[in-house]
Formats: C-alpha cells, sequence, structure tokens
C-alpha cells in the first residue's frame, strides 16, 4: 500500500526521491522518509504527515547537501503503526548501516521479532517493517555480504513485500526485491531508478524492468542485475514506459478528481473506437480465453467501487443474458463455501490490480480450477499473474483516491462483455443487439451534458454540505448507483452517507428521517420510477428534504433536482454515476477537504 523510491546516479539523490515520492502520494500520505548513502554513514529523514512535511524536515536539516549518490524513499500508509515518525520508513539497523524501505506485510513479523529480542536486538517501532531491518543486518553480521544476507533473509519471511535495501559498507548498489507487491526498476544511463508505480519514473527514464515474486535486483549505477532467490541470474527483457507525463499533471483542474471526472466521455469514445469495428463487437486489446458456453456459473468478485461497478453487471447480464450472476465482496468470499469447479468463470475487478482481497479470491478461485478473467485498469499489475483471461480497462492512470473514471471504464467494460456473451449465446435479436449499440454510441455526448450542469449540481452541493449525514436511495438498475453516491460522498466529504433500496427504507431506515436528514433519490425510466416517487413522498412527509437525480423532472416535491438526459433503465447507471461523483465532489470542495488525498486512504489496498 506504500509508495517506493530508490535512486542511485550522479543527480541530486533528496530531489530524485521526493520527485518521485510526489508522484506516488496517492499510495499513502501517513508518512514519508528518505535515508542518504553519503561518505559518512547513512543519514535518515523522516515526517509524519504528507510529503511537504518531510521537505520542510530536508530543509531545516540541510539534508541536500549530503553528497550522496544513492538513496531510497517511501511514502507511507500505515497498517502496523500508527503514523508517527517512529513508524515511518526508512527503517535502520541498530548499527546504523542498514537501511530499508517495504511495502506490504511481513505476517510473521511477532515471532521474528521475539526471537531476534531474546538475541538481544532493540526495538524501536510498531511496525512489522522492524523486524525484516533486523534480521537482513543479523544475517549482514554472519556473511558481511547484502546481497547474501538478503537472500538468507527471505526464507525466513512470510507475506507480502517489495523491499528496497542498502547497507554503508556496500555504497555502489540498491538490492530490491519483492513477494506479492509491486517493484520496478527505471533504466537510465549512468543511473537507475527502483519504484512501486511507474508514474514516479515519468520524465526520467524510458525503459523500464518489471521485476516478478521472488526475483532480485541488485541495482548499481551502470547496470541492473536479476536473479533468482538462488541467485542465478535472470534475463530480463527491457519494456518501454508506454505512459505520459501528461497523467501526472492536473491541466488547469482544481483537483485531479474534477478532471478525472470530466475525461469520462473520452475514455468512453476512445474505448468504442477500440470496440466495435464494422458494427461487431471485436474486444481485440483483451485476451479472451472463456468458452462461454461451457460456463455454468459467473461470480464476480471486488472491493469498494470495483464491487458497486460489478453489481451493476449483475443486474445488466442477468437480464441481457438471463444467467445467473453472483457478486461477492473479495474479503468475503475467501471466508465463505464457494461451490466452484471448472465450469465456474471467476471475473475479478480492479483498478489498480493490486488489490490484495481480491487477489486472494482469485488465488482462491484457481484451487477449484475454475477460469479467471480480469478487469484491470493496470494490465501490467499482480493481478493479472492469476488470469486467463484479461481486460483491459483502458481509463488510463487514475490519481485521485476516489475512483471515479475507472469506475466508468468498469462499467463500460461490464456492458461491452455483456454484448459479447449475449451475441456469442444467442441471446440477443440483430435490432436489439444495434439498439444497444446506439444507447452506448450516444452515452459520451449524454455524460457532456450532465458535465456542462456543473452549476446547478454545485449549487446543491453547497446545501449538502450543511447536514450531518445523509441517504441515497433507488430502485432497479441503480441501486449501486446509490451504494456507490455514498460511498464516494463519505469518503472524500466525510459525511455519513448511507444507500437503501428505496423500498428498504419503510422497514427500517425511515425512523432516521426528519428536516435534517436530506434523501437523494436516483430515477431511472420504466416501472421503478413511481415506485420511487412514492418513496420521495413518504420522506417529504417526514419533513426530509428530497432531492432527486435523474431524467426529467416528474414532479414539484423536490428541493432540488438534478436532470439527466433521457436514457434506456438498463443503461442509466453508465449516466447517473456522473452527476453523484460530481455531488460529491463539490460537497467536499465546499467543506474544504483535501478531495484527492482523503483521511486513512490511499489508492491500492494491497493488505487484507
Ligand atoms: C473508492 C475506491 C475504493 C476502491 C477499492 C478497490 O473510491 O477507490 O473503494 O474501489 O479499494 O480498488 P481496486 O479497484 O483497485 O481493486
Amino acid at each position: 500500500m506504500c509508495g517506493i523510491v530508490g535512486y542511485i546516479g550522479n543527480n541530486a539523490v533528496a530531489d530524485e526521491l521526493l520527485n518521485g515520492l510526489k508522484n506516488l502520494e496517492y499510495r499513502g500520505y501517513d508518512s514519508a522518509g528518505i535515508a542518504l548513502n553519503d561518505n559518512k554513514k547513512i543519514a535518515v529523514f523522516k515526517a509524519s504527515g504528507k510529503l511537504a512535511n518531510l521537505k520542510a524536515v530536508l530543509h531545516e536539516k540541510n539534508a541536500k547537501n549530503c553528497s550522496s549518490f544513492m538513496g531510497i524513499g517511501h511514502i507511507r500508509w500505515a497498517t502496523h503503526g500508527a503514523p508517527t515518525i517512529e513508524n515511518a520508513h526508512p527503517h535502520l539497523s541498530n548499527d546504523g548501516n542498514l537501511v530499508l524501505v517495504h511495502n506490504g506485510i511481513i505476517e510473521n513479523y511477532k515471532e521474528l521479532r521475539q526471537k531476534l529480542q531474546n538475541h538481544g536486538v532493540l526495538f524501536h517501532s510498531q511496525t512489522d517493517t522492524e523486524a525484516a531491518v533486523h534480521l537482513f543486518a543479523e544475517e549482514y553480521k554472519k556473511c558481511g555480504s547484502l546481497e547474501k544476507a538478503v537472500r538468507n533473509a527471505l526464507p525466513q519471511l512470510k507475506g507480502a513485500f517489495a523491499f528496497v535495501i542498502m547497507h554503508h559498507a556496500e555504497p555502489d548498489k540498491i538490492i530490491a526485491v519483492r513477494k506479492n507487491a509491486p517493484l520496478i526498476i527505471g533504466c537510465g544511463k549512468g543511473e537507475n531508478y527502483v519504484v512501486s508505480d511507474i508514474p514516479a519514473l515519468l520524465g526520467k527514464v524510458s525503459r523500464i524492468i518489471h521485476l516478478n515474486d521472488d526475483e532480485m535486483a541488485v541495482v548499481k549505477k551502470d547496470e541492473v542485475i536479476v536473479k533468482d532467490i538462488n541467485g542465478q541470474i535472470i534475463q530480463k527483457e527491457l519494456e518501454k514506459v508506454d505512459m505520459v507525463a501528461d497523467v501526472i499533471s492536473k491541466n488547469g483542474y482544481a483537483h485531479f478528481m474534477l478532471k478525472e471526472i470530466c475525461e469520462q466521455p473520452s475514455i468512453l469514445r476512445k474505448v468504442m473506437q477500440a470496440h466495435v469495428q464494422k458494427q461487431k463487437i471485436c474486444l481485440d486489446d483483451a485476451k479472451i480465453v472463456v468458452d462461454f458456453a461451457q460456463v455454468q456459473k459467473i461470480v464476480i468478485v471486488a472491493c469498494g467501487t470495483s464491487l458497486h461497478a460489478a453489481m451493476v453487471a449483475k443486474k445488466v447480464w442477468e437480464e441481457w443474458l438471463q444467467f445467473p450472476v453472483q457478486i461477492e465482496a473479495a474479503s468475503e468470499f475467501i471466508y465463505q463455501t464457494n461451490l466452484l469447479d471448472e465450469h465456474s468463470l471467476v471475473i475479478g475487478v480492479s483498478q489498480s490490480g493490486e488489490t490484495a482481497d481480491t487477489i486472494t479470491a482469485l488465488k482462491l478461485a484457481q484451487k477449484y480450477k475454475a477460469q479467471i478473467m480480469v478487469l484491470t485498469n493496470r494490465i501490467d499489475s499482480s493481478i493479472v499473474r492469476y488470469a486467463s483471461s484479461v481486460v483491459p480497462l483502458n481509463a488510463g492512470v487514475e490519481i485521485s483516491v476516489a475512483a471515479t473514471k475507472s469506475y466508468m471504464a468498469q462499467l463500460a467494460a461490464f456492458y461491452w462483455l455483456g454484448l459479447l456473451m449475449a451475441q456469442k449465446l444467442n441471446k440477443i435479436s440483430h435490432d436489439d443487439w444495434q439498439q444497444k449499440l446506439q444507447s452506448l454510441i450516444q452515452l459520451p455526448e449524454k455524460i457532456e451534458e450532465v458535465l456542462s450542469h456543473q452549476d446547478n449540481i454545485n449549487l446543491i452541493a453547497q446545501k449538502l454540505a450543511d447536514y450531518p449525514a445523509v441517504v441515497f436511495m433507488a430502485r432497479g438498475f441503480n441501486l449501486p448507483t446509490a451504494y456507490e453516491a455514498a460511498l464516494k460522498l463519505k469518503e472524500i466529504s466525510y459525511i455519513n452517507a448511507n444507500a437503501y433500496p428505496a423500498g428498504e427504507l419503510k422497514h427500517g431506515p425511515i425512523a432516521l428521517l426528519d428536516e435534517n436528514m436530506p434523501v437523494l433519490a436516483l430515477f431511472e425510466k420504466g416501472e421503478t420510477a413511481p415506485k420511487l416517487l412514492s418513496n420521495c413522498e413518504e420522506a417529504k412527509a417526514r419533513h426530509a428534504p428530497v432531492i432527486g437525480i435523474g431524467g426529467a423532472k416528474c414532479s414539484d416535491i423536490f428541493d432540488a433536482y438534478i436532470e439527466t438526459p433521457e436514457i434506456e433503465a438498463c443503461f442509466s447507471p453508465l449516466l447517473l454515476c456522473v452527476p453523484v461523483q460530481l455531488l460529491a465532489y463539490f460537497t467536499a470542495k465546499a467543506l474544504n477537504c483535501e478531495i484527492d488525498q482523503p483521511r486513512n486512504l490511499a489508492k491500492s489496498v494491497t493488505v487484507e
């Protein structure tokens, strides 16, 4: 969950590390730190909170005057131990010579800690990571080689890790090693980097090496040698960085979140151009090896926003394919009885492709010999290794912690897949297929219309910001949109937002309603609309302010209304997610919240 940067080369090391960490801040911002290996000693600088605090520390301590050619840096999302300076990385061995940064979780850290303490090793933090640094240091004492020490220590570590390690006595190399956590080597001329994710390399290098599990890289200024766990050299291919620096710029928008919301029509257009050729669906960039005719069960596993996209897929696919689809929160799937076999298709959905819960669920599905497909925005991510079929989302890098454009891309991928399956299984007539295709083609324009109503949405948000809690309700295809709306609002504005099937309100939650509890209702075309309107009347009768979203305004009872262009009910989740994203954005803005980096969160959750 944390971000790691290592640098070796002739540039100002602290600046290189800070620059890389800045572009990884979406991975965590509880604390930050760097370590520089200068001629005299390893110098460690840390601060709790965001990178700006670390910058102040570096300035105060004149860190940039350190004559160093290599260093490592870290940005933390706290798992074990509060976000204090003691718990911040890098962690240093007691002799002050070995230093490391870590992303992941050492599961057996308590046993290791006990064992090391029994040998007299002193601990200074509450982290799981500290057990690793002392373990490496003890191994170093025995063999006097960093590479060997790391290799000897690795079998003693359980869990997930990406480590970048330096030793004061070996000032020509950084060691990088990983298992179940991402690590990429950026290869330059006379300089090399080790990072958790590509944004940290943008504008720096154009060639990279993806490190795999149980691989170790010895990174020097002029060479990178990758070895397996036994020390055998592995020939790795240099890959080209295919990301442009533009993705990490706000391009004039106040926040990445607003930029990413506004990118949605162009993402859909791009995906559409790639997917529809000569009136046929060609998911050319996807690798799909599933024989849909043989599939007897579909299960979709995901977390958070991705889970909401899966919920939409269930509703749409069940209608289009007349086939039962099961949805599971990945974190629950792992601990329940799952009736799977080789005729089951298990689909994992993950923007980051690094979500530990989703990956663990897929590993479990593998054990049942289920066919596995993943939908991910990062085809270079860990999740891809567990699937035979891979559908890229093509949303581009998402920097804002709150997912928006990746949700849209996930929905779009599910709709395209649904059409593909309907076609392959002969579940759709030609006319119906044409009509559905038209609905998808018209979608970007409709989203643009919603985006043009930002002023109205902003006005409503200013009022919403005054309430401590709100309720979203919906019926039909947009119940998942209501869940997503509530998640978006609470994660960035900290307003307590809950979502319910509108018909469920009268079975309990209606007790919450009074003039201090706004109710937001998501309308779609069809038989659910009049029922939902009755639920709005019920809320109004309890003096709750009622805000309607969707279609043309169908009554005067609303205190405010956000109109959206007309669209067939089954496609409306693709449209209605946009006003609720904007509503969350403007409400958080009215409350002066840290929109792109909400408290306690990080972009990818690589711990279970
Ligand atoms: C909310 C959000 C999270 C993620 C969840 C899964 O805005 O972003 O709920 O959706 O952590 O992440 P991925 O999709 O990367 O597996």
